[in-house]
Protein backbone atom coordinates (compact mmCIF):
# COMPACT_ATOMS: atom_id res chain seq x y z
CA UNK A 1 0.00 0.00 0.00
CA UNK A 2 1.11 3.29 -1.48
CA UNK A 3 1.81 6.27 1.39
CA UNK A 4 -0.31 9.40 0.95
CA UNK A 5 1.74 12.96 0.34
CA UNK A 6 -0.09 13.45 3.78
CA UNK A 7 1.57 10.31 5.38
CA UNK A 8 4.75 11.04 4.65
CA UNK A 9 4.42 14.83 6.00
CA UNK A 10 3.38 13.77 8.95
CA UNK A 11 5.65 10.98 9.69
CA UNK A 12 8.93 13.47 8.65
CA UNK A 13 7.18 15.67 11.19
CA UNK A 14 7.23 13.31 13.68
CA UNK A 15 10.58 12.20 13.35
CA UNK A 16 11.46 15.96 14.06
CA UNK A 17 9.97 15.97 16.92
CA UNK A 18 11.39 12.29 18.44
CA UNK A 19 14.69 14.00 17.46
CA UNK A 20 14.00 16.50 20.19
CA UNK A 21 14.78 14.31 22.83
CA UNK A 22 18.21 12.51 21.26
CA UNK A 23 20.25 11.88 24.23
CA UNK A 24 23.56 12.56 22.48
CA UNK A 25 26.27 13.91 24.98
CA UNK A 26 29.01 12.02 22.89
CA UNK A 27 28.49 12.95 19.35
CA UNK A 28 25.81 15.70 19.34
CA UNK A 29 24.49 13.88 16.65
CA UNK A 30 20.82 13.85 16.93
CA UNK A 31 18.45 11.10 15.14
CA UNK A 32 15.06 10.78 14.93
CA UNK A 33 12.44 8.10 13.71
CA UNK A 34 8.62 8.16 12.90
CA UNK A 35 7.31 4.31 12.39
CA UNK A 36 4.55 3.62 10.45
CA UNK A 37 2.22 0.40 11.71
CA UNK A 38 -0.42 -0.85 9.46
CA UNK A 39 -3.27 -0.35 11.91
CA UNK A 40 -1.90 3.42 11.31
CA UNK A 41 0.15 3.67 14.41
CA UNK A 42 3.23 6.19 15.02
CA UNK A 43 5.91 5.19 16.84
CA UNK A 44 8.21 7.62 17.46
CA UNK A 45 12.29 6.95 18.38
CA UNK A 46 15.56 8.91 19.27
CA UNK A 47 18.91 7.38 19.69
CA UNK A 48 20.09 7.26 22.71
CA UNK A 49 24.03 7.63 23.50
CA UNK A 50 26.19 5.89 26.59
CA UNK A 51 29.29 6.49 28.71
CA UNK A 52 30.35 2.90 27.31
CA UNK A 53 29.14 3.99 23.78
CA UNK A 54 28.81 0.50 22.68
CA UNK A 55 25.49 0.35 24.30
CA UNK A 56 24.21 3.08 22.60
CA UNK A 57 20.96 2.34 20.27
CA UNK A 58 19.99 4.02 16.79
CA UNK A 59 16.76 6.00 16.56
CA UNK A 60 15.14 3.45 14.41
CA UNK A 61 15.72 0.71 16.79
CA UNK A 62 14.32 2.72 19.64
CA UNK A 63 10.54 3.25 17.17
CA UNK A 64 10.87 -0.15 16.03
CA UNK A 65 11.53 -2.38 19.62
CA UNK A 66 9.29 0.42 20.94
CA UNK A 67 6.56 -1.10 18.44
CA UNK A 68 8.00 -4.76 18.87
CA UNK A 69 7.58 -4.32 23.21
CA UNK A 70 3.85 -3.56 22.62
CA UNK A 71 2.73 -6.58 20.41
CA UNK A 72 2.86 -4.44 16.99
CA UNK A 73 5.76 -5.70 14.10
CA UNK A 74 3.36 -4.67 11.09
CA UNK A 75 5.48 -2.06 9.75
CA UNK A 76 4.65 0.11 6.66
CA UNK A 77 7.63 2.78 6.77
CA UNK A 78 9.95 4.53 8.72
CA UNK A 79 11.03 8.22 8.40
CA UNK A 80 14.50 9.27 9.36
CA UNK A 81 15.93 12.61 10.09
CA UNK A 82 19.53 13.30 11.34
CA UNK A 83 21.80 15.95 12.35
CA UNK A 84 24.16 17.72 14.51
CA UNK A 85 22.47 19.17 17.83
CA UNK A 86 22.97 22.85 16.38
CA UNK A 87 22.38 22.23 12.71
CA UNK A 88 19.53 24.25 10.61
CA UNK A 89 20.24 22.95 7.27
CA UNK A 90 20.28 19.15 7.64
CA UNK A 91 21.86 16.38 5.36
CA UNK A 92 19.83 13.06 4.50
CA UNK A 93 20.78 10.73 7.74
CA UNK A 94 20.24 7.12 5.97
CA UNK A 95 19.93 4.36 8.55
CA UNK A 96 23.08 2.68 9.85
CA UNK A 97 23.59 -1.29 8.68
CA UNK A 98 22.73 -2.33 11.94
CA UNK A 99 19.28 -0.76 11.87
CA UNK A 100 18.67 -2.50 7.96
CA UNK A 101 19.26 -5.99 9.70
CA UNK A 102 16.80 -4.96 12.15
CA UNK A 103 13.98 -4.07 9.69
CA UNK A 104 14.84 -6.96 7.74
CA UNK A 105 13.82 -9.28 10.77
CA UNK A 106 10.00 -7.36 11.04
CA UNK A 107 9.31 -6.22 7.43
CA UNK A 108 8.53 -7.31 3.80
CA UNK A 109 11.86 -6.04 2.73
CA UNK A 110 10.00 -5.16 -0.72
CA UNK A 111 7.12 -3.26 0.38
CA UNK A 112 8.83 -1.74 3.99
CA UNK A 113 9.40 2.30 2.89
CA UNK A 114 11.94 4.01 4.11
CA UNK A 115 11.68 8.06 3.96
CA UNK A 116 15.16 9.78 5.02
CA UNK A 117 14.38 13.09 4.93
CA UNK A 118 16.18 16.88 5.40
CA UNK A 119 12.83 18.66 6.04
CA UNK A 120 9.46 18.43 4.98
CA UNK A 121 9.48 18.96 1.49
CA UNK A 122 12.73 17.54 0.67
CA UNK A 123 12.82 13.76 1.41
CA UNK A 124 13.66 10.59 -0.82
CA UNK A 125 12.01 7.15 -0.23
CA UNK A 126 13.29 3.85 -0.74
CA UNK A 127 12.24 0.36 -0.17
CA UNK A 128 14.12 -1.73 2.52
CA UNK A 129 15.47 -4.04 -0.53
CA UNK A 130 16.98 -0.94 -2.47
CA UNK A 131 18.87 -0.27 0.68
CA UNK A 132 19.73 -3.75 1.64
CA UNK A 133 19.56 -5.86 -1.28
CA UNK A 134 21.20 -9.27 0.03
CA UNK A 135 20.40 -9.77 3.61
CA UNK A 136 20.41 -12.44 6.20
CA UNK A 137 17.20 -13.71 7.59
CA UNK A 138 15.33 -16.20 8.66
CA UNK A 139 14.84 -17.90 6.21
CA UNK A 140 18.90 -19.03 5.64
CA UNK A 141 18.40 -20.23 9.12
CA UNK A 142 15.85 -22.89 7.88
CA UNK A 143 17.06 -26.81 6.64
CA UNK A 144 17.86 -27.52 2.88
N1 LIG B 1 22.52 7.00 14.71
C1 LIG B 1 21.18 6.76 14.62
O1 LIG B 1 20.42 7.10 15.53
N2 LIG B 1 20.69 6.12 13.53
C2 LIG B 1 21.47 5.68 12.50
O2 LIG B 1 20.98 4.97 11.62
C3 LIG B 1 22.88 6.08 12.42
C4 LIG B 1 23.46 6.62 13.68
C5 LIG B 1 23.04 7.66 15.90
C6 LIG B 1 23.90 6.78 16.77
C7 LIG B 1 24.76 7.79 17.49
O3 LIG B 1 24.08 8.22 18.65
C8 LIG B 1 24.85 8.96 16.52
O4 LIG B 1 23.85 8.76 15.56
C9 LIG B 1 26.20 9.07 15.84
O5 LIG B 1 26.54 7.88 15.24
Amino acid sequence: MNLTEDEIRELIKEAFDAREMAYTPYSNFKVGAALLTSNKKIYKGCNIENASFSPTICAERTAIFKAVSEGNRDFRAISIVGGKVNDTNFNYSPPCGVCRQVMVEFCDIEKFMIIIAKSIDEYKIYTLKDLLPISFSNKELESQ
